[in-house]
């Protein structure tokens, strides 16, 4: 699968080792920085992330600040987004099988980096189950560009 990933400088060493963990099983990422553990803002990289996944240049992203929350925030201003905060086995499988999130997020200063590798794994081998949750998802779709 095609990936786009990104993180801020909390979350550099972690995005570093998702992306070699992504690459050695057969994942084509696209890393799109930070990189170095240098002060940075973490809109820039969710927001290059997010259009990635909009533009359908990556099927999902991955992005990892200090908490993975600003970066949800920001990606989810991005039409088309739906970027999920995950924590734990069960955040991250119902990330995808009810609300069919398409960027994964994650707190390097929440989680040790291979526990964010491994549930970043888990996300992308879940799927979404449709159904009822399709026409919840397409009322958030429906929201986009309204206030
Ligand atoms: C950076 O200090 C921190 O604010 C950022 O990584 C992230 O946690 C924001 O949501």
């Amino acid at each position: 699968m095609k990936i786009a990933l990104g993180a801020d400088h909390a979350g550099f060493e972690a995005k570093e080792r998702l992306r070699e963990r992504l690459r050695a099983t057969g994942h084509e990422v696209v890393d799109v920085g930070t990189r170095s553990t240098e002060s940075c803002d973490y809109p820039d990289f969710a927001l290059k992330v997010a259009r990635a996944v909009a533009d359908r240049t990556a099927e999902r992203g991955m992005l990892v600040c200090g908490t993975g929350i600003g970066m949800a925030m920001a990606a989810n201003k991005v039409a088309g987004i739906r970027a999920a905060v995950c924590t734990d086995e069960f955040t991250t499988q119902m990330s995808r099988r009810h609300n069919d999130a398409n960027i994964f997020c994650a707190g390097a200063r929440v989680l040790p980096a291979e526990r964010i590798a491994f549930l970043a794994e888990l996300f992308l081998k879940t799927e979404f189950e449709g159904g009822r949750h399709l026409r919840r998802v397409q009322k958030i779709t429906e929201a986009e560009g309204r206030s």
